[in-house]
């Protein structure tokens, strides 16, 4: 039996939807993948506005939407089921795209999946390649920077997480003291080529600690710092090799940590590790953990970049995969700003919540 799911993503600054079939010869099958990025909109003010975003989601959504539908040949009557991320996110935008599933749902009498953002990213991997639960996740994007042991939908531990800031925070905090438009990301891998990584100390928060959490604000601080007095193209380029490293240093280093404990709980099968999120796209964080694996006898998984960053597609597959598992949710789903996939783990430490019951308080 095969599910066909349209997924809808608008919890920050893309509107997208997508369709997936799940179940078919393939195991999964992306049928279409729309995304509106809203980065024109929102680059004059240097990071995303959340009324703006709002407000685009909605005039777009419609739209958006017919198009992922029109480009996968699917009609409503093909759908088996409409999923929509639930949260965490800019409730705005969050709202918009769970009223447009609930309405399809409604209108349809479809079952409707609310999924949490980070379970589609924790999820994205399954779209391309056959990586079979359990696999330890590295998840890092703009808003979260987590490793997380995913043993099936519904079923991720959270083993460490970051204190402060998110990894993708810290290169657009970063990318902007650089004087880099938003997103800071990607642009600051850009500058970073042929720099000179060694040239500027950075410090090297928690290494040697023990657990697996992060911490980026100290790293953020210090290279603010440096690039106020820096003069050349040259400088900055070495600076902003000098941040990547460092961040990718970070992300290996805690990974090792968690790698040790992983293996030993999980014993008797080849581990698996997934990086995912957007700063998955970057290219030195990614040989730092390539490298990593190969030296932990683990085997590497990440999605394409077009799978990395926000998409519906990976909403859509998780909803597909708890409509299989029979995991529901009525009209009543609310939109939730936060919302921890380990709910658990949060509850023992809620000095992790992010905002403003959180560390940054
Ligand atoms: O997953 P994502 O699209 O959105 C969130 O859920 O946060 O991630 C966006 C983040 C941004 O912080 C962006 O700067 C970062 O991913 N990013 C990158 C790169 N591409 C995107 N960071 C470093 N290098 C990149 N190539
Ligand atoms: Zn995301």
């Amino acid at each position: 039996m095969t599910l066909t799911v349209l997924g809808i993503e608008t919890s920050c600054d893309e509107t997208a939807a997508a369709v997936v079939r799940l179940g078919g010869p393939g195991g999964v099958e992306v049928l279409s993948n729309v995304v509106l990025s809203q980065i024109a909109d929102h680059a004059p003010f240097g990071g995303v506005v959340p009324e703006i975003a709002a407000r685009a989601h909605v005039e777009t959504i419609d739209a958006v939407a017919a198009q992922a539908m029109a480009g996968a040949g699917v009609g409503l009557s093909d759908l088996d089921g409409v999923a929509a991320t639930a949260g965490p996110g800019l409730v705005g935008g969050v709202m918009v795209g769970l009223s447009f599933a609930k309405a399809v749902s409604l209108a349809r009498g479809l079952p409707l999946i609310a999924v949490n953002h980070l379970e589609g990213h924790a999820l994205s991997v399954r779209l391309t390649q056959a990586v079979a639960y359990p696999f330890l996740l590295l998840l890092v994007s703009g808003g979260h920077c987590q490793l997380l042991d995913v043993a099936g939908v519904g079923a991720c531990k959270r083993l460490g997480t970051t204190i402060d800031d998110a990894a993708g925070e810290a290169f657009d905090k970063i990318g902007a003291a650089l004087g880099l438009p938003y997103p800071g990301g990607p642009n600051l891998e850009r500058l970073a080529q042929g720099g000179d990584a060694a040239r500027f100390a950075l410090p090297r928060a928690l290494a040697g600690r023990q657990g697996c959490d992060f911490s980026f604000s100290g790293l953020k601080t210090a290279a603010a710092r440096i690039a106020e007095r820096l003069t050349s193209e040259t400088d900055r380029r070495d600076l902003a090799a000098a941040v990547q490293t460092a961040i990718a240093r970070q992300l290996a280093e805690r990974t090792a940590v968690a790698m040790e404990s992983y293996a030993a709980s999980h014993e008797g099968h080849g581990p698996r590790f997934v990086v995912a999120g957007g700063v998955a796209a970057n290219r030195a964080v990614r040989k730092a953990l390539e490298a990593l694996c190969a030296a932990h006898g683990f085997a590497f998984a990440a999605p394409p970049l077009a799978y990395c960053t926000d998409n519906a597609a990976m909403i859509a597959l998780a909803g597909a995969e708890r409509l299989a598992a029979g995991m529901t949710d009525g009209l009543d789903a609310v939109a939730r700003p936060r919302w921890p996939l380990d709910e658990a783990a949060a509850r023992l430490n809620p000095s992790h919540i992010p905002g403003r019951k959180g560390a940054k308080a």
